[in-house]
């Protein structure tokens, strides 16, 4: 059920008196609403709803307006919330083996990460989030391969690296990845890195292409590096007492509408990426405040070298089996 930003307070306050529904769904997430997951969340609210005939009310909450990185896990495990999306980066704290996913060069392509994530890997890291019990384990969403931005020195080379502050997420994975390079990482919610990066706390950071400009990063980075040295996707988990009290037809109708949901949002992250590097192109242009760079073959095997000497790292964390499923899989 839409509702103002001036409705956000009293709707997580009133949330179970939804008029006319037997349940209500919160939904919480820390982008924009205009990024896929973002547009992919208020899909399934629209489906859910539908699908139900109003028997569910779902409210999403976008851009850390009900909860940020740090608290919504913990708000999912009380209860408090009932859906979230948070990136794969943010799951070493209750399943560590999912840093998998920040593996740098990990990934040849989308096929192949479409591949490790909806086959045998992606579905043995679902398994242990559902062994936690506090949450059931739904599909993976994407938000596209990762690239450099700094407001120091342009990052081409490895050694551009060195020295710079960068913001990443809460995984141990992204943190070797930097120090491999000398660079400095500093995790930080996602809902701070504007202010962070205007105000110098970090020069650098990495993100996928509809995070950057739809958080306007290009306002605060000098420059951006179109690396693809890293992945960032998502993991939909429901609270697990929620999804029991559910009945049968109803668990139903939101897994069809979670299925809808998954297409919609990957397919939203395929076109998004082409629109948003000609908005970024323009802006580049028109504002002189913007350096795009593109890497040739022997830039990126230099960041590839230097990177994936972390991996042996974490065979014992994420399980050398798994990674090597992950690597052969066809
Ligand atoms: C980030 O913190 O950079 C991302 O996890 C934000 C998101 O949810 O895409």
């Amino acid at each position: 059920m839409k509702r103002s930003i001036f409705g956000i307070a009293a709707a997580a306050i009133l949330a179970t008196s939804s008029f006319g529904a037997d349940y209500v769904m919160k939904i919480s997430h820390v982008v924009s609403s205009s990024t896929p997951k973002g547009m992919a969340a208020d899909y399934l609210e629209k489906r859910i709803e539908e699908l139900t005939a109003g028997k569910i009310d779902v409210q999403v909450f976008p851009n850390s307006q009900l909860y940020g990185d740090a608290d919504e896990m913990k708000a999912l495990a009380m209860n408090n919330v009932q859906l979230i999306m948070p990136s794969l980066s943010k799951f070493p704290s209750i399943v560590p083996q999912i840093q998998l996913f920040d593996l740098p060069f990990l990934f040849r392509d989308k096929d192949h990460l479409y591949k490790v994530m909806d086959g045998e890997v992606g579905a043995k890291l679902k398994s242990y989030v559902d062994a936690k019990k506090q949450m059931k384990a739904f599909d993976y969403w994407d938000a596209g391969f990762k690239h450099f931005s700094s407001s120091k020195k342009a990052i081409l080379n490895p050694e551009d690296a060195k020295g710079q502050k960068f913001r990443i997420q809460s995984s141990k994975v992204l943190e070797a990845q930097f120090k491999a390079v000398g660079g400095n990482p500093q995790i930080l919610p996602f809902s701070e890195v504007y202010s962070a990066l205007q105000q110098g706390v970090v020069d650098a950071t990495e993100n996928p292409l509809s995070n950057f400009y739809t958080k306007k990063f290009n306002e605060v980075q000098s420059s951006l590096t179109l690396s693809s040295h890293g992945y960032l996707g998502y993991l939909v988990v429901m609270n697990q007492q929620f999804w029991d009290k559910l009945p049968k037809d109803l668990q139903e109708k939101v897994s069809i509408a979670m299925k809808e949901a998954t297409e919609f949002e990957r397919k939203a992250t395929e076109e998004d990426d082409a629109k948003i590097m000609a908005g970024l192109k323009k802006y580049a242009e028109e504002s002189k405040r913007l350096e795009i760079f593109e890497l040739n073959k022997e830039q990126i095997a230099n960041w590839r070298k230097v990177m994936e000497v972390i991996y042996p790292e974490f065979y014992d964390v994420i399980g050398e089996d798994l990674i090597k499923k992950a690597i052969e899989t066809k």
